[in-house]
C-alpha cells in the first residue's frame, strides 16, 4: 500500500490520473488532493478536483487549495487546450463536497511529518509551485518524503508551451527548480513518454464500451482534448499526460528511464522552463532524477481501462 498526495490541475488528463488511484485501493491510499492553479485558475482546479472525487464516488477525500500563482511570473493557463472550466467535454454537476479549510501548502507539510517518515510518495501532476512552496517553507520534510513521481518536463520531445519547454515546469520553473534541488528520489514522467499514452480512437471506443458513467465521461473529456494535440503534432489521440504518473506506482515495469541529471532553465526567456537534462551524461553533474523515455504502451491502456471498469 502506498501513501500519496495527488497535487493537480485538473485538466482532463489530471482527472483521470486521480480516477486511475482512485480506482486501486489496494494499492494506492490517496491521502488529500492539493489543487494548484496551472491549466486554469486555482477557483477552477480546486472545483474540479471535487468534481472528479464525486465522480469516483470518494467525497471522502479531502480536497485542499494550495497556490493561486507561480513563484515568480504571472499564471500561464491552458483554456485553448482544456477548454474555459478544465474539463471540457461533457456537463458535470457542480460539487457538492466543501474545500478544507487548510492550505494546500500547510496539508502537504503537517502531512509529512505527521506520517511516518519515508511512507508518503508525492504526485505532482501540474506546475510544482505547492510542492516548492511546501519545501522551502518547511525544510525538514525534504528527508521525509517517500518519492516524487511528477509529471512534467521532455528531452527528445522538446515543448508543448513553448519551443522548448513543457507546460508543467513552464509556468513555474523557479518552483521546478526548488523540487530538483530537494535531494528527494525524484521519478520524471516527460513528454518524452507521454506523447507515448496516446487515446486513440479504439482505445477511446474501449472506454465508451465499458457502459459505465466513468468510461463515458472519460471517453468524452479524452474526445474533446486530444484536438490540440491532433492539430499540433497529428497525433493519433490525446496524451494522456498525467495518469502515466500514476500507472508508474501501479506497474513500474511499463516504463523505461535513465537516472540521470535534470536542470531547470529560469534565466532566459527563449528556453524558460527548459528540463536540460543529461540524457547522454556528457556533464558531471550529479543524477538528480530518473528520467523516463519509453512506456508500453498497450499494457499502459489494459491497466487504464481495466482499473477504470471499477467504477
Ligand atoms: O504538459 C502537459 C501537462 O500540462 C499535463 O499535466 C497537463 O494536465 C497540463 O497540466
Ligand atoms: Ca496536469
Amino acid at each position: 500500500m502506498r501513501k500519496i498526495i495527488i497535487d493537480t490541475d485538473p485538466g482532463q488528463d489530471d482527472a483521470v490520473a486521480i480516477l486511475l488511484a482512485l480506482a486501486s485501493p489496494d494499492e494506492i491510499e490517496v491521502l488529500g488532493i492539493t489543487a494548484v492553479a496551472g491549466n486554469v485558475p486555482l477557483a477552477l482546479t480546486s472545483k474540479n478536483a471535487r468534481i472528479v472525487c464525486e465522480l469516483a464516488g470518494r467525497s471522502d477525500i479531502p480536497v485542499f487549495a494550495g497556490c493561486d500563482r507561480p513563484l515568480a511570473h504571472t499564471l500561464v493557463t491552458a483554456e485553448h487546450v482544456h477548454g474555459k472550466t478544465g474539463l471540457d467535454g461533457i456537463p458535470l454537476p457542480d460539487p457538492q463536497m466543501k474545500l478544507q479549510d487548510r492550505h494546500g501548502v500547510d496539508f502537504i507539510i503537517d502531512t509529512l511529518r505527521a506520517e511516518p517518515p519515508g511512507t508518503v510518495t508525492l504526485c505532482p501532476l501540474g506546475p510544482l509551485t505547492n510542492i516548492a512552496t511546501a519545501l522551502t517553507r518547511a525544510p525538514d520534510i525534504g528527508p521525509r518524503i517517500a518519492g516524487i513521481v511528477l509529471m512534467g518536463g521532455a528531452y527528445f520531445e522538446v515543448g508543448n508551451i513553448t519551443p522548448a519547454a513543457e507546460f508543467n515546469i513552464y509556468v513555474d520553473p523557479e518552483a521546478a527548480q526548488v523540487v530538483f534541488h530537494s535531494g528527494a528520489p525524484i521519478t520524471v514522467m516527460p513528454l518524452d513518454v507521454t506523447h507515448k499514452a496516446l487515446i486513440t480512437r479504439d482505445r477511446n471506443d474501449a472506454l465508451r464500451a465499458l457502459g459505465t458513467r466513468v468510461g463515458a465521461v472519460v471517453a468524452a473529456w479524452t474526445d474533446f482534448f486530444e484536438r490540440f494535440d491532433k492539430e499540433k503534432y497529428g497525433s493519433e489521440g490525446a496524451p494522456l499526460h498525467d495518469p502515466c504518473v500514476i500507472a508508474y506506482l501501479l506497474a513500474p515495469e511499463l516504463f523505461t528511464g535513465r537516472h540521470i541529471n535534470v536542470e531547470i532553465e529560469t534565466q532566459s526567456a527563449l528556453t524558460r522552463g527548459m528540463t536540460v537534462a543529461d540524457w547522454w551524461r556528457v556533464t558531471d553533474r550529479v543524477p538528480n532524477a530518473t528520467f523516463m523515455g519509453d512506456l508500453d504502451a498497450p499494457g499502459f491502456f489494459e491497466l487504464l481501462t481495466t482499473r477504470l471498469a471499477r467504477f
